[in-house]
């Protein structure tokens, strides 16, 4: 029968999944035709998701657009020009998923006889999906840990308070100033999974909104219980942190510095 058929089974698949979008068209890659359309590309998002083929006509590249249709949040490229490619030091067909929080770029190498499903590339762009505010859940936990930023800022909040929006920006606001030096999180306290993250600081519901800063090397922490977050006491609270941690250890550059 027609549906017995692989290729057409995850048309439809794809077809079925991108009609979720807003528009109802199907959700493209955009073609990266040289290097100048790559690097713009990727500075123009938080994160953005690349698709580096060699071949096209192979089973990861479907299941590449099948990942493009179930994730809208994130602009996804694809690429085949051989000098994209090598100016990246791609050896074979690769998804590669590039930060702005961090300036990193993660790779998932799609080689031989290495069964990648749609399912796990969403993983692998779920748990790398690192923004300048990133929210906390159980697969962000990862990437979070697995960064090279190893000081992590989190803002407990109730996401359906009226001032959750407001809250957000000014977080924001204060991240920008710390991008490359503390990752920034946001934790719900609304999530029952996150009971466990609040407990570990010590806090208590009725104290929030709160911050907590944690430095996962030596897992040195300190907690800040806010009235109201401005994008200051967010500041002063990173900085009085930063400060004491050089005091104690500072960094091997420092040190030649002095
Ligand atoms: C490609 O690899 C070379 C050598 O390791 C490195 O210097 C260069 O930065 C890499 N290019 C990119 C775009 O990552
Ligand atoms: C963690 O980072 C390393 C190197 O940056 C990478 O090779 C690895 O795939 C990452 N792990 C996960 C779970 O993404």
């Amino acid at each position: 029968t027609l549906l017995g058929e692989p290729r057409l089974t995850k048309k439809l698949l794809t077809c079925h999944l991108s009609r979720q979008n807003v528009t109802g068209d199907a959700k493209k890659p955009v073609l990266l035709g040289d290097i100048a359309a790559t690097t713009a590309f990727i500075s123009a998002a938080e994160v953005a998701v690349i698709g580096f083929f060699q071949e096209l006509e192979r089973p990861e590249v479907s299941n590449f657009h099948i990942v493009i249709g179930k994730i809208q949040e994130v602009p996804f490229g694809l690429s085949t020009n051989p000098k994209v490619l090598s100016h990246y030091n791609i050896t074979s067909n690769t998804i590669s998923i590039f930060r702005m929080v961090d300036d990193k770029r993660q790779d998932l190498k799609l080689t031989d006889g290495k069964e990648i499903d749609a399912t796990k590339m969403s993983r692998f762009i779920r748990i790398n999906e690192l923004r300048l505010v990133t929210e906390y859940n159980p697969v962000t936990a990862i990437g979070l840990f697995n960064s090279t930023v190893q000081t992590h800022l989190l803002l407990f909040t109730d996401k359906a308070s009226q001032e959750h929006t407001e809250r957000v920006r000014r977080y924001r606001e204060a991240a920008e100033l710390f991008r490359g030096k503390i990752l920034f999180v946001l934790v719900d306290s609304n999530v029952k999974g996150n009971e466990r993250v609040m407990s570990f600081f010590n806090l208590k519901k009725s104290q929030l909104p709160a911050l907590a800063i944690f430095h996962t090397p030596d897992e040195e922490q300190d907690v800040l219980p806010l009235g109201e977050v401005t994008a200051e006491r967010v500041r002063d609270f990173c900085n009085g942190f930063l400060e004491r941690k050089q005091r104690v250890n500072p960094s091997p550059e420092e040190r030649t510095e002095l």
